[in-house]
């Protein structure tokens, strides 16, 4: 048992241990004794190489709408930074960084940003926001973010992100979670107005942000809103109009929740993630093993296979607002509405959030977008759960030629899933129902989608040590991120190790400039191999890769020598890999979110759930006091001599 399986540390797990076990029952368990052959050829394909050999070259100008194109000519090597040493981490009320950095905080949880916002929540422990001040308010939980320069919004088509402002934007910011110990200082909420304060702390944050003489500041705009989970919102794509997405009630969709990672699109939009959705509903009605009894019943496969429980994850926002009540017969279709892939508009603060339904509904992650030279985008995206899968969306048209037509890009398109083969190829196989195996089974296009991780379960797709984010890296590369899986017993190709303590880091590079249905895979980094080094790091999560090779990480787990959850940077171009630390968080948080400004000369990074919300750990972003209350928040990071993020 590994130190995260305590459930402190790790709040993805702490969510898995309440569901008890991965609800995969697919059997999708193949190549048990292929362990072997794949540590011998991980040791082979290790490096640059290993991309060559895939026989692949993008085209220079891919992606290049998603990262700037800055030089990093200044520099010897691509990373050059004193790292952060295991020795230096002495105070873990307040996070530590690199020599050669400095940071400022942001936007912790309980500051005002929508129009006519006025009260700040700042830690005090005797008193909470009203859920009305938090509908103002940054909320809890940042995760996943991006940073939408100002100039963005006079062009769609506007290229090269390097030429745009690093001095004003738009900040969109995931909050994921908050659990009711820390928002609401009780285990349960005892009323609607609990329930309201719990809802309006989760969802997403759009900030107008300056870069001023006093540093990054919030500033008043009409495009400042926060999106909650009573958010009107609107459903796009070949699911939009299914009656499995209808409730008797006839209540209109509403709202986003446990918006996980990020990713943003080439025409300006921010896309988040919708994963751990299933905890926040739970039964009125049933006890815990009458619920667990029902998910027996045929007709209940889907509710069992997304890990539904009478219980939750103990939020309980059920017992109070009918529609997180999954035997309520006005509601039984509620829980159906989340799960998906969320666009969002940050230039206009009346826009409908939109989910975008041909992208597949399972724990979403995050997505990480690639433009193929033709002008199709493919997104990758992870399925959060232990033995879960990776996919792949593919536009049907070129995004520009979509959206001049009226219609988006992320409504026409093809699902994949992903197998990965032992000879370091894999298939994205179509979640089509034109595929016999899948017609057998589902009626629609639609039902199929709704229950996307059934229909990869029949198609015999890979089970993952918990797929996180993914980042397009330089070349084709696509980078995944397998956190860890305490629970496998049986490795497979790409999930070399049983149990998966630590986790692990693949490559894909997909043929056809992103739009083909094969790849080629590699494992680039065994978190385990960086134990015994100054680099050590475990349970890699957020990932965000630069177009010069470095690969950012963020984690998400108990650390190993002492260490809190930290940011770590690969040189990905090199043959061994050696993780450079350049920030480590505080007591019991995670470090997730990144995002940078056109120049790279600034980066944004999120600390979420410090000291878990446990005062008398830390409370940042306050010096330690042992009383305020710990808040999530943006930290905002610069090297002291003007470099570029990650040198
Ligand atoms: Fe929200 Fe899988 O992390
Ligand atoms: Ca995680
Ligand atoms: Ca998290
Ligand atoms: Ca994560």
């Amino acid at each position: 048992m590994s130190e995260f399986d305590n459930g402190i540390s790790d709040n993805a797990e702490i969510h898995d241990e309440m569901e008890n076990i991965s609800s995969n029952k697919s059997g999708n368990r193949p190549f048990a004794s292929i362990l072997e052959a794949n540590m011998s050829r991980r040791k082979v394909m290790v490096g640059s190489a290993a991309v060559a050999a895939a026989g692949f070259f993008a085209p220079a100008a891919t992606a290049a709408w998603s990262k700037s194109s800055g030089t990093s000519g200044d520099y010897k090597n691509l990373i050059n930074f004193k790292p952060v040493a295991i020795a230096d981490v002495v105070d873990t009320t307040m996070p530590t960084i690199s020599p050669d950095y400095e940071y400022d905080v942001i936007l912790p949880w309980g500051t005002p940003i929508e129009p006519g916002a006025t009260e700040t929540y700042e830690g005090d422990p005797d008193t909470r926001p009203t859920s009305e001040q938090q509908s103002l308010q940054v909320g809890i939980g940042h995760d996943g973010m991006w940073f939408f320069p100002l100039d963005q919004r006079y062009s769609q088509n506007y290229g090269d992100r390097s030429l745009l402002r690093s001095d004003q934007g738009v900040l969109c910011i995931n909050h994921e979670f908050g659990r009711n110990t820390h928002v609401l200082g009780k285990e349960a909420p005892e009323s609607l107005e609990d329930v309201r304060l719990s809802q309006n702390a989760h969802g997403v944050s759009v900030v107008r942000i300056t870069n001023t003489r006093r540093g990054w500041k919030a500033r008043n705009s009409n495009w400042a809103r926060r999106i909650t989970v009573n958010s009107r919102v609107t459903f796009s794509g070949p699911a939009a109009k299914s009656e499995k997405l209808q409730n008797p009630a006839g209540n209109v969709p509403l709202g986003t929740v446990n918006n996980c990672g990020s990713g943003a699109t080439p025409w300006g939009t921010y896309l988040t993630c919708e994963e751990n959705f299933n905890g926040y509903f739970g039964s009125s009605t049933l006890s815990a093993e009458e619920f667990a009894a029902i998910l027996e019943l045929p007709e209940n496969e889907a509710l069992d296979r997304y890990g539904f429980s009478a219980n939750g994850f103990g939020y309980s926002w059920h017992l109070y607002d009918k529609r997180f009540d999954l035997t309520d017969p006005d509601y039984v279709n509620e829980h159906r509405r989340f799960g998906w892939i969320v666009e969002i508009d940050p230039f206009d603060g009346t826009q409908k959030p939109v989910k975008r339904t041909a992208m597949g509904r399972f724990k979403h992650e995050a997505v990480a977008l690639a433009e193929s030279g033709s002008g199709r985008i493919a997104a990758y995206m992870g399925d959060d759960q232990r033995f879960d899968y990776c996919y792949k969306y593919v536009s049907e048209k070129p995004w520009r030629e979509a959206l001049e037509q009226g219609m988006s890009p992320l409504d026409e398109g093809k699902l994949y899933v992903a197998r990965f083969d032992e000879d370091g190829t894999g298939e994205w196989m179509e979640l089509t129902i034109e595929n016999p195996l899948l017609a057998d089974k589902f009626a629609t296009q639609a039902d199929l989608l709704i229950d996307t991780r059934i229909a990869a379960d029949i198609l015999g797709a890979t089970p993952m040590d918990r797929p996180e984010w993914t980042t397009i890296g330089k070349e084709g590369a696509v980078f995944w991120t397998l956190t860890n899986n305490s629970r496998r017993t049986e490795p497979n190709a790409a999930n070399p190790q049983a149990p998966n303590s630590d986790g692990h880091i693949i490559r894909t590079v997909d043929s056809d400039d992103y739009l083909g249905t094969t790849f080629t895979w590699e494992i680039i980094l065994l978190a385990s191999d960086t134990k015994g080094t100054e680099g050590v790091f475990t349970d890699p999560d957020l990932a965000y890769a630069d177009d010069a090779g470095r690969l950012f990480i963020g984690t998400d787990g108990g650390q190993p020598d002492g260490l809190q959850d930290q940011l770590t940077v690969l040189d990905t171009t090199q043959e061994t890999i050696e993780p450079k630390r350049l920030l480590v968080g505080v007591s019991s948080d995670e470090v997730t979110g990144f995002t940078m400004t056109p120049d790279r000369r600034t980066a944004f990074v999120n600390l979420q759930h410090p000291g878990n919300g446990d005062p008398t750990s830390t409370n940042f972003p306050k010096m330690f006091d042992g009383k305020t209350i710990p808040r999530d928040a943006t930290l905002v990071i610069r090297r002291k001599d003007g470099g570029i993020i990650g040198s």
